[in-house]
């Protein structure tokens, strides 16, 4: 027997590691995906290799989950893996509905959105649902949306945080990623900021200021006013790096996007992965970021979410 499912990546335009602490955050699918194949096995395999769980803490609780743990799973993906680009919460997503088909349960995304985000905390130690729930639901997401913007969907809470999860509907925007090549790591960059913010009431006020321009640049966007989601985007990265997630491979990017861009900014967890660009001029965008060191890539929103293939 054999079930495939495939789950989008995102990019988060505003808001990322201040919605760990409940802020708001704004993300869009993108049209690259994981998918994933599971078919019988007498062991558990990972693209045709025998694994440790140990090193597959994501496999370990989804398989676990289903009490299913002798299967064979093949990936698949046009994501960068550790690029801030949601490769794992789409590759989470992507086998709990693989796991799902094969357990005969009817397709239920919100459940799927669900479990991927447990998974997720689980192995994270702490994650906001922000990744999880745009790999599974697509097209755009945020997380404690000013009211009256988006359509609230869900409510989710962990350890004190609430957030509320809307679908949003984005207008046409071009974004080019810039990949600096440098893996990132999402876990200990998030605890990296937590201690931060345990010592220093100063870390608290930039994530609060994070979360006051995610307001309004969530504002800017459905008013269609890209310059003015641009100049935020900026913003953002400057905070970010006040928080200490953004490098200097990441910053030689983003400068040099600027020159043809409304707004850039880091994207995910930062440390390295991938910056964004809000652009009239793709391609110009594009060779400044080869220029500087970069492997570019233009996407597009994806409407699609978690879904069998
Ligand atoms: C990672 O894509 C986004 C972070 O805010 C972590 C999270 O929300 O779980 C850095």
């Amino acid at each position: 027997m054999s079930s495939s499912a495939s789950a989008p990546g995102k990019v988060i335009l505003l808001g990322e590691h201040a919605v760990v602490y409940g802020k708001p955050a704004v993300a869009i699918a993108i049209d690259r995906e994981v998918r994933t194949t599971v078919e019988d096995s007498d062991v558990l395999m990972l693209n045709g290799s025998t694994i440790d769980l140990e090193y597959h803490p994501h496999i370990e609780h989804i398989l676990s989950k289903y009490g299913d743990m002798k299967v064979s799973i093949t990936t698949d993906t046009n994501l960068p893996p550790s690029s801030g680009l949601g490769s794992s919460a789409a590759f989470s997503s992507s086998l709990i509905c693989a796991m799902r088909m094969r357990k005969n349960l009817k397709f239920d995304v919100m459940e799927i959105a669900k479990e991927s985000f447990e998974t997720e905390y689980a192995v994270q130690g702490r994650a906001s649902p922000i990744d999880t729930y745009t790999a599974s639901l697509g097209n755009g997401i945020v997380l404690n949306c000013p009211d009256g913007l988006g359509e609230p969907i869900a409510e989710v809470t962990k350890n004190g945080n609430a957030w509320k999860v809307s679908r949003i509907k984005v207008p046409d925007m071009t974004l080019v990623v810039g990949y600096t090549g440098i893996k990132s790591n999402t876990g200990p960059i998030v605890e990296r900021v937590r201690r931060f913010m345990d010592k220093n009431t100063f870390a608290r006020e930039v994530v609060d200021e994070i979360g006051n321009i995610t307001e309004e640049g969530i504002r800017a966007m459905t008013r269609n006013d890209l310059s003015k989601l641009g100049d935020i985007m900026l913003k953002d990265h400057k905070l970010l790096s006040i928080l200490g997630t953004s490098c200097n491979e990441l910053n030689k990017l983003v400068d040099a996007a600027m020159k043809y861009s409304y707004g850039a900014k880091l994207t995910g967890s930062g440390g390295g992965g991938s910056m964004i660009a809000l652009t009239d001029e793709p391609m110009k965008v594009a060779e400044a970021i080869i220029l500087h060191g970069g492997l570019p890539f233009v996407v597009r929103t994806n409407p699609k979410g978690v879904g069998e293939v």
